[in-house]
């Protein structure tokens, strides 16, 4: 697919629980390509940060962190922090409760948006996050905004609790998904928005694979135009 200067990129923005990784690891799947959980990446750096004990407003804290931040990616999107595989770390609530903070800062966003890009180079991606379409691939070969309704949002948030037996009421959840919108969409650095040209995909009541298989066709239609 070359011969033009578009990425081999599918970038997906969308907000928590819009089935954005579920359907952008079975996309990669499909096409052979690799999955980029960019999500992952910050919620790595949300960890590391919270084990140094870096203070946020201090930028000096924060930049002697991220210089010193050993974050890599495997074949699988597995996620290695200083060597370690961090997987299920990054799913524990006080990662959960400080990631939007982290991921607002500037200076993070810088580090990863170039870590991001040079995945990019490596090979094809299925690059999913809050701004794939609108600042690290705007020249991706295909683009994508996810949607579903905050209800169904919140009833799959609650499914992934109960599958790592965590009990949380179905409010609770509800309220989290909206404060973390809220955050990640008002931001001032990269704020979650739909781009001018993306294709805007709600998955409220339609399955994984009729979601993949939209992707794929506009993937495709766009590569045959
Ligand atoms: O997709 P997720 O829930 O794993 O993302 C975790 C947090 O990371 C979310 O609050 C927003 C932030 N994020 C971001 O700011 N930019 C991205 N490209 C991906 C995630």
């Amino acid at each position: 697919m070359n011969g033009d200067r578009l990425l081999d990129v599918v970038a997906i923005d969308g907000p928590s629980g819009s089935g954005k990784s579920t359907i952008a690891k079975r996309l990669a799947e499909r096409l052979g390509w690799r999955h980029l959980d960019t999500g992952a990446m910050y919620r790595a750096v949300t960890l590391r940060f919270l084990e140094l004990g870096v203070h946020l407003e201090d930028p000096k804290e924060v930049r002697s962190a991220l210089e010193s931040l050993d974050l890599r990616l495997g074949e699988e999107a597995e996620v290695y922090l200083e060597g370690r595989e961090v997987g299920s770390a990054l799913r524990r609530p006080e990662v959960e409760a400080r990631v939007s903070a982290v991921s607002a800062l500037p200076a993070v966003r810088k580090a990863m948006v170039a870590l991001q890009r040079a995945e990019a180079g490596k090979g094809p991606l299925v690059a999913e996050g809050r701004d794939m379409t609108t600042v690290v691939f705007p020249d991706a070969r295909c683009r994508i905004f996810l949607e579903a309704s905050v209800e169904e949002r919140a009833r799959r948030r609650l499914r992934d609790f109960e599958r790592a037996s965590r009990e949380v009421g179905f409010s609770e959840v509800l309220e989290e998904i909206r404060a973390r919108d809220f955050l990640d969409s008002t931001r001032a650095d990269a704020p979650l928005r739909k781009a001018e040209g993306v294709h805007v995909l709600d998955t409220t009541g339609l399955s994984i694979e009729a979601c993949v298989d939209r992707i794929e066709r506009i993937l495709r239609e766009g590569a045959s135009r």
